[in-house]
Parts: C-alpha cells; sequence; structure tokens
C-alpha cells in the first residue's frame, strides 16, 4: 500500500492521467500519446498498426492476443479496437488463443519453473464468452493451434500481436505466427511481449520469453524483432510497457518500402485513386472477402506524392 502511495507521489502524471481518463472530448491521439487506457502498449500498437493499413490501403487487420486467461486483454482490445476503428475507418477481426486449462506444466527451465506454475491463469469460458462482443477464441496448444490457422490464412493481415503464454516453449509456438506467406501481415507488426520486464528482475535473454525472440531473431531469416531504439525517450509517460514492445519487421514483404509517413495517410487515398488501373504489387485478397480487398493500391517505394 505505502509503495503504491509513494509510487503515485513520485509520478504526479499518473494522478493527472487518472483525472484526464474521465473527462470526456479528448482525442484517441491524445489518450494514446499520454497512456490514458488500461493497456496502453495494446493502444499504441493497434493505433500505429491502423495508421500504416490506412497508408498503405488496406481496410482490414488481425489483432491476436496469446494467452487469454480470464480475458481482461482480450477484453481491452476489443475496447481499443472499436475506439481505433472509430478513428481511422481501418477494421479488425480479433483472435485470442489460449489452451483454456491455464498454463501446461513448465518442460524445463526456460521455462521458469520458478516463476510459473502449471494450472496458473485458467481460462472460465462460461464467464468470459458472454462479454466477448467480437473476438474469436482459438482454442488449444498454441503448438497445434497457430500451424493451421497460418496455412489456412483465412484472416486479415495481421496489426497487432499481444504475446502472453509466459513460457519460453509455449512463446516459440506462438511465434509461429510469423511463418505465414508476407502479404498475410503489415510489413511491420507492431507486437507486445508481456513477460520480458519483471520487478523482481527474474527475466533474461537466455530463458522465457526473451530467448524465444533471440533465437526467433538468430534463424536465417528476412524477418526480426526489433524494440524501437530509445522508443521511451519519445514518451510523455515514460513506463515498463516502452520495454515490453517491438515491431516485427518483415524486410522482404512487398510493401516494406511503401511511404507511410503521417503525411502520406491523407494523400495516398486520392494518389491511388487516381491511380486505379495501377497493377500489382498490392496485398492478395483472402477468402474471397470484399473485407479483405485493399481499399487503395500503393507501389512499392514510390513516396505517396509520386505521379502528381
Ligand atoms: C498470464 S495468462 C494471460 C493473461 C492475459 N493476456 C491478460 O492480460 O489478461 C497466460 C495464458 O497463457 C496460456 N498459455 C500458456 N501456454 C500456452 C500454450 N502452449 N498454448 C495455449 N495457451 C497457453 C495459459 O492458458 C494462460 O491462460
Amino acid at each position: 500500500m505505502l509503495t503504491t502511495i509513494v509510487r503515485t507521489l513520485a509520478q504526479p502524471a499518473s494522478g493527472l492521467a487518472y483525472l484526464l481518463c474521465r473527462l470526456p472530448g479528448i482525442s484517441l491521439k491524445t489518450r494514446v500519446a499520454l497512456d490514458l487506457f488500461d493497456r496502453p502498449a495494446y493502444a499504441y500498437g493497434i493505433l500505429q498498426a491502423a495508421r500504416q493499413a490506412r497508408a498503405l490501403g488496406i481496410p482490414v487487420l488481425s489483432l491476436i492476443e496469446f494467452g487469454v486467461a480470464k480475458g481482461a486483454g482480450l477484453l481491452a482490445m476489443e475496447r481499443i479496437a472499436a475506439d481505433v476503428q472509430r478513428a481511422t475507418g481501418v477494421r479488425f477481426r480479433i483472435f485470442g488463443f489460449d489452451m483454456s486449462e491455464g498454463l501446461p506444466r513448465p518442460r524445463d527451465y526456460r521455462d521458469l519453473p520458478y516463476v510459473y506454475r502449471g494450472g496458473f491463469y485458467r481460462m472460465d469460458q462460461a464467464a468470459l464468452r458472454p462479454r466477448l462482443r467480437r473476438a474469436e477464441l482459438v482454442l488449444g496448444d498454441v503448438r497445434e493451434t497457430v500451424p493451421p490457422f497460418v496455412r489456412t490464412g483465412a484472416f486479415p493481415p495481421v496489426g497487432f500481436v499481444s504475446f502472453d503464454v509466459d513460457y519460453y516453449s509455449s512463446t516459440v509456438d506462438a511465434l509461429a505466427i510469423f511463418a505465414g506467406a508476407s502479404t498475410r501481415y503489415l510489413p511491420r507488426v507492431f507486437c507486445y511481449f508481456d513477460d520480458t520486464v519483471h520487478e523482481s528482475g527474474l527475466y533474461n535473454e537466455y530463458t522465457g520469453e526473451l530467448l524465444a525472440i533471440r533465437e526467433f531473431n538468430e534463424r536465417d531469416s528476412p524477418r526480426k524483432l526489433c524494440q524501437p531504439n530509445g522508443f521511451w525517450l519519445t514518451r510523455v509517460r515514460p513506463s515498463a510497457w516502452n520495454q515490453q514492445l517491438y515491431v516485427c519487421h518483415l524486410f522482404e514483404h512487398p510493401l516494406y518500402n511503401a511511404f507511410v509517413t503521417p503525411e502520406a495517410e491523407h494523400r495516398v487515398d486520392s494518389v491511388a485513386a487516381r491511380r486505379g488501373r495501377t497493377p500489382p504489387p498490392t496485398l492478395a485478397p483472402v477468402s474471397g472477402s470484399p473485407d479483405h480487398a485493399p481499399i487503395a493500391r500503393h507501389a512499392v517505394g514510390e513516396p505517396a506524392g509520386a505521379g502528381r
């Protein structure tokens, strides 16, 4: 209790944020900038993904949470997605992956058995399902559920992923989400890794999520998980999540070099419209759904203002 009071006094911005949260009429951009969300990393990642999608002419994105438990994160993701959709026009499909019986048994020291135990964080499906508005649950061990999910490819391009399955082994299996064709993703997918910062200093790069990230990056692949350099310096209220945010860069993505800085956002639609007959490269539609058809075409490497 005393720690909480001291921490709050040491960070007067948190008291101010508490008050601001309750004020009407604050724009989404400002709320994200000031971390006025219960999951500020989700809000930041989903807004950034939506901005990138807009600039690239992609109308619908997938948002994924690995590790649902009681559903606090997934419900927050739904609320944030609704806010971002209102502000940007980008729509979302939301997927929550979980094995529903809580954590499996740790396999070895890399699963941090000194922090976690089998059976922790059990789901309560009967309580959660009626509260979910749009999220789709994918139940089962991610080792079994992720490969067919990716193979089928029946989801809009992935824009944001939260990894919160605690173990090294489960995170390795969840990272198979990035094994699909590049058109199944934004060129830069925002990711949140929950178990990379611990108040008792128990995480390290030889175990847990940090090891899974390191091994992912050591592969001979053009896809890398990167922490945005000096990100916390850019935040009004530096916070632990600034260190938990990664971006999966797909350097081979056909749209990787497309111009997406903010000024591209309001210009790309008209440029794209004038280029109505411009041939690919574009993101391929999936599953024959109009939801997945690009809203604008954008040639690789061309600034949005080119061709005026
Ligand atoms: C800490 S909880 C998630 C909490 C949730 N993200 C939130 O913020 O409310 C971790 C969850 O990961 C799930 N999990 C761990 N390993 C898994 C695996 N191999 N396959 C599927 N789910 C797994 C567990 O069932 C558990 O519900």
